[in-house]
Formats: C-alpha cells, structure tokens, sequence
C-alpha cells in the first residue's frame, strides 16, 4: 500500500551526544518524508544512526536542532504530557532488542501499553489476546519471555506495538537474529498489517530481502539520507 501523502516530514535534523566538551554529531542537517500507509526501509552501515533517527521519529529522544511534522503539526513544540500521550497513542515500537519485560507474560506485556489509559480492563485483555492470535501466539499467552524462542519474542513485541493501534510503526531491525524461516514469518505478518490496516511502516534493517520488500529504501551515510 502507498497513497503519496507525507505523514511525518523531518526537516533539517540534527543529533550530537555530547561526552563532556566532546561532541559527537550522528545526524547532520537529515531530511526525510514518510508517506501515509507506505512501508519504508532505513538502511545504513552500523553505527551510522539509524537507531537514534528511529528513536527521535518515535519521540523517545530530542533533536539537537530541527523539526518533525506529523501532519503539520511540530511534535517536538508539545508540552511534555502531551508528546507522552502523542506517543502512546499513535506510534508502536518494536525495537532493535525485543525489550519485554521478564517478569511479565507475553498477554501481560501486550497489553500494558493499553492499561493505562483504559476504562475497560477485560477489553484489553481480550484484544491483547486477539493480536497474539492474530502473530500466531494464541497458545503461548501465559508464557514468559524466558520461556519463549527468538522469533516468539519478537511477534510479541510486534503484538505489543499494536495495542493501540498506532498510525506509525517504527521498527529497529525487526529481524535481527532470526533464523530465515522465522524472519520471513515476521516480514509476511508486517505486509499483511500494512495491507489490510493501511498503517504506515519505518523499518531499519539490515536484512536483504527485506529490503527488496518494501515500498522504498533510503540509506543513512554520514549523518543524511541517500536514495
Ligand atoms: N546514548 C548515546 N550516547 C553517546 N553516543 C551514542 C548514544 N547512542 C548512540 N551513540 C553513538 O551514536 C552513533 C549512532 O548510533 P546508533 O545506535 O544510532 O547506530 P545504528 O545505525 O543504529 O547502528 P547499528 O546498525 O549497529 O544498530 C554510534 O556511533 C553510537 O556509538
Ligand atoms: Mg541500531
């Protein structure tokens, strides 16, 4: 699925971590529109930035300098609660290391991202369990994540980014350290999320076949982007 629209425009972005007076630049002067309902891949060789890059467009981390319009609207110009909820509510992560919590079950990790905000518990619950179906998990929901496989893990975190049912999902190497079988189930469930929810896709993987999947690949070299 691909409508031409930009859902995010990054504008003239930024990023330096500082080590006392030392600066680090990452990300120097990158522009990048994402476009509503496509599924675009970030590639780039390691350490090059495409982690931070996928941190900011989720809002977890602050540009040094620039700008991100989701919509128009300038989300980094939020008020602090604001962005919180701007986050929750629309952007699903599935990030480079799974990052479930151990002492929660794979329902319970599911659904958390929901339970905060939600008058109905048990409705939760029931769509919690409704994804994990849906990745082909319906008999490990009591599992905890010690207890389930690589590829498991990750169609968890893929069911977790969805319980809200975000407009953007922004996944960190979704494939990463899985075997071929299990990393092409995963690639099959994102292109049937994205045709059949129209929901738009940044995915940064260094996988090949990914890669050729997706509706456009952008490279990260020296701090901007490459087509
Ligand atoms: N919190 C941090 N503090 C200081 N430096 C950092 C921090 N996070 C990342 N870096 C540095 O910034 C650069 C970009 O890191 P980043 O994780 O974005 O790369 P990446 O492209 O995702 O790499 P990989 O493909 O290995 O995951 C690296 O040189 C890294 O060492
Ligand atoms: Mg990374």
């Amino acid at each position: 699925m691909n409508s031409k629209e930009a859902l995010i425009r990054i504008v003239d972005l930024h990023k330096s971590y500082y080590d006392g007076e030392a600066e680090l630049p990452v990300l120097q002067g990158l522009d990048l529109k994402v476009n509503t309902s496509e599924i675009l891949g970030i590639i780039g060789a390691s350490g090059v930035g495409k982690s931070t890059l996928l941190h900011i467009i989720g809002t977890l981390d602050r540009p040094t300098t620039g700008h991100i319009l989701y919509e128009d609207q300038d989300i980094f110009a939020l008020p602090d609660t604001e962005l919180a909820r701007f986050r929750n509510q629309e952007i699903g992560f599935v990030f480079q290391f799974h990052h479930l919590l151990p002492e929660f079950t794979a329902l319970e990790n599911v659904a958390m991202g929901a339970l905060i905000a939600a008058a109905n518990n048990k409705a939760v619950y029931e769509d919690a369990e409704a994804l994990l179906n849906y990745v082909g998990l319906s008999e490990r929901v009591s599992h905890y994540p010690s207890q389930l496989s690589g590829g498991e893990r990750q169609r968890v975190a893929i069911a977790r980014a969805l319980i809200n049912k975000p407009k953007v999902v922004l996944a960190d190497e979704p494939t990463g350290n899985l075997d071929r079988r299990s990393s092409d189930a995963i690639l099959e469930l994102l292109w049937d999320l994205n045709a059949k929810s129209g929901q738009t896709f940044v995915i940064v993987t260094h996988n090949r076949e990914l890669a050729r999947q997706v509706d456009r690949v952008v490279e990260l070299v020296d701090g901007k982007v490459v087509l």
